[in-house]
């Protein structure tokens, strides 16, 4: 007798004799000849029916069976002469692994993604989390193949940081210094060289100073690990725990880098569009009714691409109220980002020289000293999806920068180096692999394509 995932078995080309699944009963029917249990192991979002009678010797254990339960259940595959499925299992025999009582939460019925948040450890049990959990492994996965087939090498960059990469403060600490024990005693100096590092620490917001040191060792490299933010906006796209991509590639300025961009989004669409349909498909027909639609028009057409000036031109042209109206070198809003994509070009939206004002150090300043090499893909439903720039490879305009920005140099003399040994345009992005995840999923909340979503005020689990 063989274990088969369900998955495997629903593909079945012909019927199988003694084998054996394990999984969760989503729903027991009990009549006076057959008894039908659906199982599920979370290798498909089908459920496998299996059927037997009171003629199978523990048929008092399949009376107990209750939703939610573990079971291991033996049988054959054969045809199913009742409707709706090909394939069920006719029960040899049945062993429960664990009851679950009748105050399991999750019963047959819908059950709203606010209740579910609250019991985030077994919401992957549910059908719709169930397919967002194995897309998000698929999406990973599509990461991988799509940049080693590429050449692309990947970095472990550090979680560990002492550097603020995005220059905006919304750092987490890290000390092993205990408040209580610092207080009492009186640190007037220096309080950092008692702590673990020796000097401040935090968690990082994204891995792109570490990973510009390896393209330029490497050539192409990415980056894809958790990033950090200890933004304290509740908001439906923004979490304090995130993953992130960072593609970095040497000997490449704005426009290589847009068009990497590109590349990635679609192909990544694409992977999860041949390989996850039945899972999409649960989504297009119960999360986003335009989903399909909303994928299509970012796959078709060439991204637009529009100077940072010109979409000011048209937001402020566009005759629409926003909450945070448009001022000159303003950054953009949600709302913004949203009436480019959504409303005015319905389709993906690259703008890019972006005002040095609003952008941090490490963005390569265009001729003309006012804007930089910066880019924002914007798509419908998210808004900001991808931030990126050409790096500023020149030494001397990097310093004044930094002083411009009142960065300590001497804690980025490593990053700084780089520069002068041996520099070379460069230039990589970082996409919000969550907001990705909203995007080919339909969901409207980050929260529930995490996870353990980690925002403000919340961190059970
Ligand atoms: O635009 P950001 O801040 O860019 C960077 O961090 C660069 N260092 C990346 C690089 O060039 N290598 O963040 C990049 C993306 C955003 O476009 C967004 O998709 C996502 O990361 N992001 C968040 N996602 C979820 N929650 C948050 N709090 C996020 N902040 C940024
Ligand atoms: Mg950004």
């Amino acid at each position: 007798m063989s274990r088969k995932h369900i998955s495997e078995l629903l593909k079945s080309i012909r019927p199988l004799k003694n084998i054996q699944v394990k999984g969760w009963v989503r729903t027991c029917r009990a009549s006076k000849e057959v008894t039908f249990i659906e199982i599920n192991d979370g290798s498909s979002l089908k459920n496998i029916q299996a059927v037997t009678d009171n003629t199978l010797k523990n048929y008092k254990d399949v009376e107990k069976l209750t939703t939610g339960s573990s079971v291991a259940i033996t049988g054959d595959l054969n045809e199913s002469p009742g409707k709706g499925q090909k394939w069920e299992i006719q029960i040899t025999d049945l062993e429960i692994i664990g009851l679950a009582p009748e105050s399991y939460p999750l019963q047959k019925k819908r059950h709203t993604d606010e209740y579910l948040r609250t019991i985030a450890h077994l919401r992957p049990r549910t059908n719709k989390y169930g397919a967002i959990f194995r897309i998000r492994s698929e999406l990973s996965y599509a990461i991988h193949t799509f940049f080693r087939n590429k050449g692309f090498k990947y970095i472990h960059t550090p979680i560990i940081t002492a550097s603020d990469c995005e220059g905006a403060g919304e750092l987490f600490r890290v000390t092993t210094l205990d408040p209580e024990h610092f207080q009492k005693k009186d640190y007037k100096r220096d309080l950092y060289s008692f702590d673990f590092f020796g000097k401040q620490a935090n968690l990082t917001v994204s891995g792109q100073l570490e990973a510009e040191m390896f393209a330029l060792a490497l050539g192409n490299v990415y980056t894809f690990g958790p990033t950090f933010r200890a933004e304290n906006s509740n908001t439906r796209r923004h979490a304090a725990e995130f993953w992130m991509l960072e593609p970095e590639m040497s000997f490449c300025d704005l426009k290589g880098n847009m068009d990497l961009a590109e590349e990635t989004i679609k192909f990544l669409i694409t992977f999860i569009i041949d390989q996850c349909p039945e899972d999409l498909d649960l989504f297009s027909k119960f999360v986003d009714k335009n989903l399909m639609k909303t994928l299509e028009s970012i796959l078709s057409p060439a991204f637009m691409r529009l100077p940072y000036k010109e979409a000011i031109d048209i937001l402020s042209a566009s005759g629409e109220k926003f909450e945070f109206p448009i001022k000159p070198e303003c950054d953009f809003q949600t709302e913004h980002e949203r009436y480019l994509t959504e409303k005015h070009f319905k389709q993906p939206v690259i703008v890019y020289d972006f005002p040095k004002s609003i952008k941090p150090f490490y963005m390569r300043v265009n001729d003309g000293n006012t804007s930089v090499a910066a880019m924002d893909v914007l798509v419908p439903n998210i808004g900001e999806i991808i931030g990126g720039s050409q790096r500023e490879e020149r030494i001397d305009v990097l310093e004044k920068r930094m002083d411009e920005q009142n960065l300590p140099k001497e804690d980025y003399w490593w990053y700084i180096d780089s520069r002068r040994f041996g520099t070379v345009p460069h230039s990589g992005f970082g996409l919000g692999f969550e907001r990705l995840l909203m995007l080919i999923t339909g969901s409207s909340n980050i929260r529930d394509v995490i996870p353990f979503p980690r925002t403000p005020k919340s961190i059970d689990f």
